[in-house]
């Protein structure tokens, strides 16, 4: 199994049932770190050396968030757009990544229905990640299946421990 860093971000995880449950399932897994990054920066002034440190020493990492219009609460952007640095992440020195995978765990109000061609959004979940594994293919990364939950909004408790036992099974690969 990789050394895995799951980097969630839920603007309020305590409110949150979806993104709190499918972290409890990843307790007491060996080799997987949780950070809840919206406290530790609820300024969006994110720590980039420790950010780097802390990818540099995984070899899978995690990006795991509830859709907020159709792509991720904005702190993991700011991630992005800061932690990515040229020289680290992306030019001719920018290697600290390559080979490492990136996996997005996803969780969707609208019902799994709704994400298709012909359905009410008009697009599926996977075409919706399309920044994302471009950004992986970019930084060297290998982009894995991502673990999407839709239709949160009406999934029972039945459902969610089943998703949850999903996910630690995907992460334990
Ligand atoms: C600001 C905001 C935007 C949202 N945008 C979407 C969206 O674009 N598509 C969708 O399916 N659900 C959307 N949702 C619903 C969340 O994805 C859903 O509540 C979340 O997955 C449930 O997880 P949680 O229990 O961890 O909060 C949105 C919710 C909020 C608060």
């Amino acid at each position: 199994m990789a050394n895995t860093l799951i980097l969630a971000f839920h603007p309020n995880m305590n409110e949150s049932r979806v993104n709190r449950r499918l972290l409890e399932a990843t307790r007491g897994m060996a080799d997987v770190t949780v950070r809840d990054e919206y406290v530790l920066y609820p300024d969006f002034a994110i720590d980039v050396k420790a950010e780097q440190r802390l990818v540099e020493d995984h070899d899978r990492i995690v990006w795991q968030f509830p859709f907020y219009w159709y792509s991720s609460p904005a702190l993991l952007k700011q991630w992005q757009d800061d932690v990515l640095e040229y020289g680290w992440a992306y030019g001719s020195t920018g290697d600290k990544l390559h080979g490492k995978e990136l996996m997005v765990a996803v969780s969707a109000g609208g019902a799994g229905e709704k994400y298709t061609k012909d359905g009410e959004f008009g697009i599926t979940v996977p075409e919706l990640l399309a920044p994302m594994r471009a950004t992986a293919n970019h930084i060297g990364m290998t982009w894995l299946d991502p673990f999407i939950l839709p239709g949160t909004l009406n999934l029972s408790d039945d459902e969610l421990e089943a998703a949850a036992g999903r996910y630690a099974q995907a992460l334990g690969r």
